[in-house]
């Protein structure tokens, strides 16, 4: 069997990426991002941006972003196309809710299949106007107007919802207030912080008051976890593997996998080597034995896009693994709870599918199978590293492998060369 060795390089993350191009804008003055994630989500928010008029120089992963301030956006001549990115979307209603002009937002098939209205519903109590397609979904026509604050209960645990709320806010006077479902991903606020906010967090509560002018920053975007995950994943399943990832994102909200694949038995080690613009350091891993484990409604905010891959780990680990409260799946680029089910099935794994998670008992011997990716990223990466895990690797294959280029374009070759 194959293992994997040697430093893994991860490509910046695409949270961090899609935020330090929208605040950037926002900014008064000149922005000086490095790192920048350099796949198709990313790149619809840098296209998106410039449909607006902001003026982006890009030299690889190294960017500059000529923010012009709040309210310097342009009209956009046509609609603005978010391809496949949930978040570009997500983040631009917000963005554009709080604008004077009219705008479209339109997106690829799978990105016109998802929920919509849980960030149109708070933007409205704002006084947005917002149409949405079928009352939930794309194309969506934002009719530019004049917000005001809200005091809003957080309903759904989604770092994309709260952070248009943010945006939007950001456009208003006065101050907004969220509370209830905060605990997702907290990169808009940690980097709100970092071009020059106020914005008050605490356990319970987000403040952040409007018409803030933010100033221009330069910093270096942490490797993304999501990424990182993968290898991680992958290294301890081969036998004899061990491998260094430098240089990724440690902000506790993303780490909730290397929680669990300790808790599972993982050889992990974490040093943290940096704090700006947010905890990141070095993820050390080893070949490790894993048993099952079982993840609930309160972990799932924090390891959200990993469990595709933690779905292959607990495939491997002794005993049967269980996720419960993870429904927010079936509404991702696929339905990775389907996607999960049928590609693990395909491959010899007797897995029970549940509304909200599933049930796996293992160890599993995988076989090797013809994976449907459901054009959806993180699925193809995940069974991509499950082939490696049966007798003939060469023998799985995917439906769609250039769907990786959503997130992490180098990711077969990073692969080939960590494998010996
Ligand atoms: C993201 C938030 C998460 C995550 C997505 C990226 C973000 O979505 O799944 O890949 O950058 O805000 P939700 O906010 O819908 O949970």
């Amino acid at each position: 069997m194959t293992r994997l060795t040697g430093t893994i390089h991860v490509p910046g993350d695409k949270s961090i990426s899609h935020r330090a191009l929208i605040l950037g804008a926002l900014a008064k003055g000149t922005t000086q991002i490095s790192n920048l994630q350099v796949g198709e989500d990313v790149e619809s928010t840098k296209r998106a941006l410039k449909n607006l008029g902001v003026q982006i120089e890009t030299s690889g992963s190294d960017v500059l972003v000529h923010g012009q301030g709040l309210n310097s956006f342009e009209a956009p001549e046509s609609p603005i196309d978010c391809s496949n990115s949930g978040t570009t979307m997500r983040l631009f209603m917000g963005l554009l809710a709080a604008q004077n002009f009219n705008s479209m937002l339109i997106g690829d098939e799978s990105l016109q299949a998802r929920p919509m209205n849980r960030v149109a519903t708070p933007l409205r109590k704002m006084g947005a106007h917002i149409n949405l397609r079928d009352a939930n979904y794309a194309p969506i026509e934002i009719s530019g107007s004049l917000l005001g604050p809200i005091n809003y209960e957080v309903p759904v645990a989604s770092a994309q919802v709260k952070s248009a709320i943010m945006l939007a806010a950001l456009g208003c006077q006065g101050f907004t207030k969220l509370s209830g479902l905060i605990h997702s991903r907290d990169h808009t606020e940690r980097m709100l912080e970092l071009f020059g906010a106020s914005i008050s967090t605490t356990n319970d509560t987000i403040e952040l008051s409007g018409k803030q002018m933010l100033k221009p920053c330069k910093f270096e975007v942490p490797g993304d976890p999501s990424a990182a995950a993968f290898w991680v994943t992958a290294a301890c399943l081969l036998p004899n593997s061990d491998i260094l990832i430098p240089n990724v994102s440690l902000n506790p909200t993303r780490t909730g996998f290397i929680d669990v694949l300790r808790e599972m038995g993982a050889n992990i080690d974490i040093e943290v080597t940096s704090s700006e613009p947010e905890p990141a350091g070095k993820i050390r891993t080893c070949s490790s034995k894993l048993s099952a484990v079982s993840i609930d409604e309160a972990q799932v905010p924090r390891l959200i896009d990993e469990i595709p891959i933690l779905a292959i780990a607990m495939s491997q680990a002794e005993g049967v693994s269980q996720i419960r409260g993870a429904g927010e799946l079936r509404v991702k680029e696929s339905d990775r709870l389907i996607a999960i089910a049928n590609n693990l099935g395909a491959m010899g794994v007797d897995l029970e599918l549940f509304d909200d998670g599933f049930r796996i008992p293992g160890p599993a011997k995988l076989k090797a199978a013809k994976i449907q990716t459901d054009d959806d990223h993180r699925i193809a990466m995940a069974f991509t590293i499950a082939g490696l895990l049966t007798h003939k690797p060469n023998n799985t294959t995917l439906d769609n492998s250039s769907c990786v280029q959503i997130s992490y374009p180098a990711f077969f070759e990073t692969l080939r060369g960590a494998l010996s």
